[in-house]
């Protein structure tokens, strides 16, 4: 191409990418600065979409034994915990691999909310095993489980921290082939069946943070609507909380055109993203279900459309943030749920103290929101809308106490604890809170605000208490 009309292109592609989105919250700070040409972007100018094949159906469970035969497995690993392990979705996936003549082990030591050790254990077993392929039946817990066992013994040589994100771990992205993982979620809530993401509690840190990329997401993702009939309400309530804020986050995150640097190879373009045009559609219609059916999901656990479209929801919803990621609540639920004290959920069938990943987002959506509302206040305002709240007369400088009220009402509907003091923390506390946010720049960096050390105490100030 001649000068002149890589020249010519440049421009074009300039003026493309500041007429891309009309919307003021995007329009005065997104273009490229002058004088950029697209080689020499410091941002990112792409985003891409991996998503798992996802199958659904009620009682589509059933037909996992002969996935796997149809894949050729002939030794397979299935992943789950203990309270699970007596449950229904377990036993139908049973079924069906006997069924089909399938040859299979059970782990069913999964700790809720996994720990680095629970993660090496369930390594150990599927190093041990040469499994060609991998079943699991459970939560978040148990998905990211088996997403870290399958792609540590299909890498045996790998150290744990390799894999494991920067700055706490080495972050180093993958290249060895995994084996087939087949999910099934039994919670409505992560949308860990379709993303490349697993979350462990770092203890010698006490925080949480994870692996992320894509080669480790689900082969194929089987949501049957019917397992969630077996779920406590408070599992449903929490789960449904993460979806509410994984939508809401991904929708509001830093867009990826905004998000540096430029990876120079595609293998090192993150999971997550930045919020773009894909993942927002995702993170809105998994908002819409929310708004409407999460209460219905929670007060009954007979009512199979509102838990049939949650369980939907939680898809949706990780197809959205999977790609696009999320921000400060969850940048800020690592330290909470990590350095949980005595604090036990109602309805978690568990023999330690734990503080559910939903709750622990979800506490302190009212001040992220009010705090992130100043940069693209029509995004805060729409989702405010669409949680129930009255925005005809609403100014657009007041969007963050608007989403912030529609959240509180939400969440008080719901009896949701009174903010982090009703979990077990104090004022004392907030310094250990911070510093266990400041290693999750992976999440943190992708808030549309910066945020100082002095920011984010106020944060979780502000969440001590919410009604
Ligand atoms: N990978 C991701 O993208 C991602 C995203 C968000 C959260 N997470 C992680 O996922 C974990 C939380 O997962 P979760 O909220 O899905 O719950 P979970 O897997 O921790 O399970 C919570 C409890 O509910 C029980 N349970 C689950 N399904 C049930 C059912 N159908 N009937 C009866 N009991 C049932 C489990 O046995 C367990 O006791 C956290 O570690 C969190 O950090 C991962
Ligand atoms: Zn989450």
């Amino acid at each position: 191409m001649a000068a002149a009309s890589r020249a010519r292109v440049a421009h074009l592609l300039r003026q493309l990418q500041r007429a891309a989105c009309k919307c003021p919250a995007h329009s005065h700070t997104y273009s490229q600065a002058p004088g950029f040409s697209s080689s020499e972007k410091t941002t990112d100018y792409a985003f891409e979409m991996a998503v798992s094949n996802i199958r659904y159906g009620a009682g589509v469970t059933k037909e996992v034994g002969m996935d796997l035969q149809n894949m050729g497995a002939k030794n397979v690993c299935l992943m789950t915990d203990k309270n699970l392990s007596q449950l229904p979705p377990v036993q139908v996936v049973m079924d069906s691999l006997v069924k089909n003549g399938i040859n299979f082990k059970v782990y069913e030591d999964v700790r809720v909310e996994p720990t680095d050790t629970s993660f090496k254990d369930a390594i150990e077993f599927a190093r041990k095993g040469s499994f060609d392929a991998y079943v699991a039946v459970g939560g978040g817990s148990t998905i990211d489980t088996c997403k870290a066992a399958n792609l540590y013994a299909s890498s045996p040589h790998s150290e744990f921290l390799d894999y494991v994100n920067a700055p706490i771990g080495k972050g180093k992205p993958v290249s060895e082939p995994l084996k087939p993982l087949i999910a099934v979620p039994t919670t409505s809530g992560t949308g860990s069946e379709t993303t490349g993401v697993a979350i462990f509690d770092y203890e010698c840190l006490k925080v949480k943070t994870g692996i992320a990329s894509r080669a480790i997401k689900p082969t194929l993702g089987l949501i049957d609507p019917l397992h969630t009939l077996h779920m406590p309400s408070q599992v449903v309530a929490n789960s449904g909380f993460d979806v509410l804020c994984h939508a809401l986050e991904s929708y509001t995150a830093l867009p990826y055109h905004m998000r540096s640097p430029c990876p120079s190879n595609p293998i090192t373009r993150p999971a997550y993203q930045g919020s773009n045009p894909i993942s927002d559609i995702w993170a809105v219609h998994a908002l819409r279900i929310v708004a409407k059916y999460l209460k219905r999901a929670v007060r009954n656990p007979d009512d199979l459309e509102a838990r049939s479209n949650m369980h939907l929801a939680s898809t949706f919803a990780g197809i959205g943030f999977g790609n696009a990621g999320v921000h400060l609540c969850h940048g800020m639920s690592y330290p909470i749920s990590g350095l949980v004290k005595t604090y036990k959920a109602k309805d978690y069938n568990v023999d330690h103290p734990l503080v559910p990943h939903g709750l622990s987002v979800v506490l302190t959506s009212p001040a992220v929101f009010t705090f992130t509302a100043q940069m693209f206040p029509e995004r805060h305002l729409e989702t405010a809308e669409i949680l129930g709240a009255d925005i005809r007369t609403a100014k657009i400088q007041d969007a963050g106490p608007v989403l912030a009220d529609a959240l509180r009402k939400f969440l008080f509907d719901l009896n949701v604890d009174d903010g982090l003091a009703a979990i077990g923390y104090s004022k004392a506390d907030i310094p250990a809170l911070v510093k266990g946010t400041l290693p999750q720049e992976r999440v943190t960096k992708l808030a549309p605000r910066p945020q100082s050390e002095e920011d984010l105490s106020a944060l979780f100030e502000a969440s001590m208490k919410l009604y």
